[in-house]
């Protein structure tokens, strides 16, 4: 196996991959960390972090997001009042809505979004057109 796996420590909106050297991609539990934190949870990491993904994917690759959500019944802390309230107004948006727009925002096209129990996992590909 170490001949053909290696192992990178890497940023994960600059891999240091080449273009179109991977058939896919996982990430979990990556895409929710990547904001600038305070008040100013915008997009913008997230965006940069996929792009980057959809560089180093072949056409016709996948990638495969698995991420929280704040909309099922196991994510406790989001379901607590206090906490859930100041999520919401810093404005990270994780609902599975969200999500799927992110992705399809970054490039992908989005097959599949599914919700279970306060996480959400998608799986979008790379187009193989122009
Ligand atoms: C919640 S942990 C998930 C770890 C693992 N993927 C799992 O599912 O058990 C989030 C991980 O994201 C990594 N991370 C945060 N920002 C990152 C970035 N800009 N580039 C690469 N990794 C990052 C953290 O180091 C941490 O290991």
């Amino acid at each position: 196996m170490s001949d053909r796996v290696r192992l990178v420590t890497t940023d994960a909106t600059r891999l240091g991959l080449r273009a179109g050297s991977a058939d896919v991609l996982t990430a979990a539990y990556v895409l929710f960390h990547l904001h600038d934190g305070g008040l100013r949870r915008s997009d913008e990491r997230r965006l940069l972090a996929l792009r980057e993904w959809l560089r180093v994917l072949n056409p016709g690759g996948r990638v495969v997001v698995f991420d929280l959500t704040h909309t099922g019944w196991t994510n406790v802390l989001a379901w607590t009042p206090g906490v859930y309230i100041a999520s919401r107004w810093l404005s990270t948006r994780l609902t599975p809505a969200c999500w799927r727009a992110l992705v399809a925002a970054a490039g992908f096209e989005v097959e599949s979004c599914e919700e279970r129990r306060g996480n959400v996992v998608l799986v979008g590909r790379k187009s193989t057109g122009p």
